[in-house]
């Protein structure tokens, strides 16, 4: 059956307000944490792994890329993350204590599917799989397997898939580093709290969309935007830049701030909107020096703040206040204002957001 667009203008809106419910549903059978949650023999699997191997494409893909920072902090053990078409044509290092982790909505991207068969025929066994879909082709192929309960997504540019992706991660990090002995039950009890606080967490976070729309009218003049993020808010930045490309058609490019001194500065003028990223983390002092950098040329800042950095609004320095920073769930958080900036923006530009050209929801052949 259809699904009712009810009050919403597109699908995309509804699936960005759907998160706190996408991501409550995705914990709702989870009671503790264990491999398990990931299939029978998850334990003995995770136990013996040494390595982590990430396959995705799109935006499936920045979830593995923020998911690396979680897992080699909290379970210590090395994560490669790579882009699926890449993979599957490149000459690499099998390495048989691999866990091969695909991420993917549909669970039938061609690519995906494609590198995950080819970590297999390198001797890469231990697989399993994020999707959002139980009865596809990528669940049917790996060995383990948790699906994320994000609903029916019929927008292109994915945004509930994504919130929840990010949240099977961080049980998927939590539950390797248990079987691993790296997780105290303290750690444990910590990390499952917040988890079940995120819903409402992400509830406080959509409803920032008033003074989003009020930006989104000054970025639908422009035609490039920079994203800045660094640590584990750089694979957020990309994911807001890819969702402002997707359905805006604005260029946009995202960088670790850390690195704009090395090339991406020569374009900023006061043409250029930067949105940053700024949690309130161990890097929040160099992000602020970062913004100075772009300030000096006359770039437009456009900050989404931690409540708790007290990053004032100034001449060419635009501020909304996130909550509280949110620890190592913060990405989750931070990524839900630029799916509406890059939502509203488009809806001023008058484009077709749930079907924007060129592309599709999923892309089945190579
Ligand atoms: C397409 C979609 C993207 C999606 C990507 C990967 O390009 O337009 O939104 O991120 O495929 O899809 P998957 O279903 O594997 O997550």
């Amino acid at each position: 059956a259809a699904v009712e667009l009810g009050p919403y203008r597109h699908y995309m809106q509804k699936e960005i307000f759907e998160q706190p419910r996408a991501v409550a549903d995705t914990l709702d059978d989870v009671m503790s944490i264990m491999p398990e949650l990931f299939g029978d023999g998850a334990y003995g699997a995770f136990k013996q792994i040494d390595r982590i191997l990430i396959l995705a494409c799109g935006t499936s893909y920045y979830a593995g890329m923020t998911a690396k920072y979680w897992i080699e902090s909290i379970a210590r053990i090395p994560v490669s993350v790579e882009i699926a078409s890449e993979y599957r044509y490149r000459d690499s290092v099998p390495n048989p204590k691999t866990l091969v982790v695909t991420i993917s909505q549909s669970g039938e991207t061609a690519d995906t599917l494609a590198a995950l068969k080819h970590a297999q025929s390198l001797g890469m066994l231990e697989t399993l799989t994020i999707c959002n879909v139980s009865t596809s082709a990528m669940v049917r192929a790996c060995r383990y397997n948790f699906i994320t309960r994000a609903g029916v997504e019929v927008g292109v540019a994915s945004t509930k898939a994504f919130t929840t992706q990010l949240t099977a991660l961080f049980l998927l990090t939590l539950a390797v580093a248990q079987a691993q002995g790296r997780l105290s039950e303290e750690d444990e009890a910590m990390h499952v709290r917040a988890m079940r606080h995120l819903p409402v967490a992400i509830g406080a976070v959509v409803a920032l969309e008033p003074q989003i729309i009020a930006w989104s009218e000054q970025f639908a003049k422009h035609e490039n935007a920079l994203f800045l993020g660094r640590g584990m808010h750089f694979p957020i930045a990309m994911e807001g830049a890819l969702k402002l490309k997707e359905i805006s058609y604005i260029h946009a490019e995202a960088y670790p701030a850390g690195e704009l001194k090395h090339g991406p500065l020569a374009l900023v003028t006061d043409e250029m909107p930067v949105v940053t990223i700024a949690p309130n983390d161990a890097l929040l002092e160099k992000l602020k020096s970062n913004m100075q950098e772009v300030r000096a040329r006359g770039g437009q800042l456009y900050v989404f703040a931690d409540v708790d950095t007290r990053i004032q609004a100034e001449q060419g320095l635009h501020v909304i206040r996130m909550p509280e920073h949110y620890g190592y769930l913060s990405p989750i958080l931070h990524v839900i204002p630029l799916q509406l900036l890059a939502y509203h923006t488009a809806c001023a530009r008058g484009t077709d957001v749930d079907k924007p050209r060129n592309l599709a929801k999923s892309v089945t052949v190579e």
